[in-house]
């Protein structure tokens, strides 16, 4: 091979041709090179290549060459590339020192308890206004709990001046402190008296047992309507005249779920008890053309309280009030809300489609829930039922899939769990007037099958009402 070479390299003029042979002679590395002769004639060098000696590689030739094209592609493009990042890497390197300049301001946001002054100027005003407000509820109806929180709302008046003179502060405590007496105003304002006065029902509000079942019934439906809701209207009318609240009527109902046990549109109405007992003269309301509708009811959830039923809307974390007068739907979306069977109540089994569950008691509406950002424990809001809003929302550390049903009485939720098919328990209380909670009650609650799709309290008989797989059950509620 090197031969080869030198006997080209000693030639003066090259032409294309020979160079070509060059490359050939220097790239087919599978040839022996030739040794030939040259003749000088007119300062050229020429010779005689004696083309048998080797065949022409044509193909790999060919192969050679297109190997180098492609090359010289992927060179360009390698080269383009780089050359592309050498410019972008120092704009990339400026856009990212940017950001973390302009994010620098924010990272006391990690820092958690510690806010600015903005925050603080927040928590001063909502301050002021729960001043003002307890100081206008006191001068209506002044009571030891305005007393109270007035005396509360002092204190804290006194830590947040504090907090402006220092640069120092657990920001968190103060707006935890803050949601408590918030919730504590609302109860004053929206709670009615004869409960915040303890003069009314509720004087011994603490559940200490219940009773046997007193009454027992097939739903009307049937056996296999094995989910569903009933009971009893759940709101005295107001005893007082010039009220918009007229003449609400007292009746039975019950409310069978059918699409697997899910869906509902209809509520079966009794005027007394005798027709409930005797399954006779009933009146069926539709709260939505079809169990599929959109205003449709969806899970065991329901309740009737004042002249308006409430539920868990069709396919939906919203909330519906079907008024039984106007016949008119509202919707209220609650921030948040574990729907659609993600959060049904469980314990032994699971309960499907129980993810809200309305509940009634002395002091009003509640809605008992859960949502994903309290970690699937039970969640409790308080409802305006006119207005149709929240006033006022407690988180418990009771996780709902451990218990088998909830219901309110004065102000307490108690929350059940299973005992064994023909038992159940009530274990647990929340008590919303100081937000302690106790898990070692165990008030024993007969009934017929295992499945509980419903149980809910009336505050007007103080009796518990349960949807028992097809039984209707109700129990008196003992102080
Ligand atoms: C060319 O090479 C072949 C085989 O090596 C040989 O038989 C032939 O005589 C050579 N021709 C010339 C002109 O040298
Ligand atoms: C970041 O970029 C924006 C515009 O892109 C510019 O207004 C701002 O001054 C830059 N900030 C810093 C800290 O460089
Ligand atoms: C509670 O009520 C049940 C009936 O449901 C009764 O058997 C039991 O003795 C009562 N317990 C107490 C402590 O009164
Ligand atoms: C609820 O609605 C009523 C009437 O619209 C309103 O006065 C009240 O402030 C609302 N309450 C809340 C907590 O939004």
């Amino acid at each position: 091979m090197i031969n080869g070479i030198r006997f080209f390299l000693s030639v003066k003029p090259l032409t294309p041709t020979m160079l070509l042979l060059l490359l050939l002679l220097t790239t087919a590395g599978d040839g022996d090179a030739q040794r030939f002769a040259g003749v000088k004639k007119n300062d050229v060098c020429s010779c005689q290549v004696n083309s048998s000696v080797w065949a022409f590689p044509a193909k790999k030739f060919e192969g050679v060459m297109h190997l180098v094209e492609k090359c010289g592609e992927s060179l360009e493009l390698l080269e383009a590339q780089v050359m592309l990042s050498n410019e972008m890497i120092p704009k990339f390197q400026a856009t990212f020192d940017n950001l973390t300049a302009r994010l620098e301001p924010y990272l006391y946001l990690n820092d958690l308890g510690r806010y600015t002054p903005l925050h603080l100027q927040h928590v001063a005003q909502e301050l002021t206004k729960l001043e003002n407000d307890i100081g206008s509820i006191h001068q209506l109806k002044p009571s030891d709990q305005t007393l109270q929180l007035t005396k509360e709302i002092g204190k804290v008046r006194k830590e947040v001046d504090r907090m402006h003179l220092s640069n120092n502060f657990n920001m968190k405590a103060v707006k935890e402190k803050l949601r408590t007496l918030k919730n504590g105003v609302e109860s004053c304002r929206t709670i009615p008296e004869p409960f915040i006065s303890k003069q009314g029902v509720c004087s011994q509000r603490i559940l200490s047992n219940i009773s046997t079942p007193v009454s027992q019934k097939i739903s009307p439906f049937g056996k296999s309507y094995v989910s569903g809701s009933w009971g009893r209207q759940t709101k005295k009318a107001k005893q007082n005249h010039d009220d918009d609240e007229e003449d609400i009527e007292d009746f039975y109902w019950v409310q069978p779920l059918i699409s697997s046990h899910r869906l509902g549109n209809v509520i079966r109405r009794y005027k007394t008890y005798d027709d409930f007992m005797a399954t006779k003269n009933h009146e069926d309301v539709s709260v939505a053309p079809s169990y599929s509708h959109a205003d449709a009811i969806q899970g065991s959830g329901t309740v009737v309280y004042g002249n308006a039923v409430f539920f868990n809307c069709y396919m939906s974390t919203d909330l519906c009030r079907y008024d039984l007068k106007t016949k008119a739907t509202r919707r209220l979306k609650i921030p948040d809300l574990g729907a659609n069977n993600q959060f049904p109540y469980c314990y032994y089994t699971c309960k499907d489609w129980t993810d809200v569950d309305f509940a009634a008691d002395e002091t009003g509406l509640w809605v008992i829930y859960t949502t994903l950002a309290n970690h699937g424990n039970l969640v409790l809001s308080r409802l305006d039922d006119q207005a149709f809003n929240v006033t006022q929302t407690w988180t418990t550390r009771l996780f709902k899939k451990s218990v088998t049903n909830a219901f309110m009485v004065c102000g307490v939720l108690y929350a059940t769990r299973y005992v064994d098919r023909f038992r159940e328990e009530v274990f647990y209380a929340f008590d919303t007037a100081t937000g302690q909670d106790d898990n070692t009650l165990a008030l024993p609650l007969e009934k017929i099958d295992s499945g509980v799709a419903s149980l809910t309290y009336n505050p007007i008989d103080r009796q518990l009402y349960m949807y028992n797989e097809g039984y209707l059950l109700s129990y008196k509620a003992l102080f």
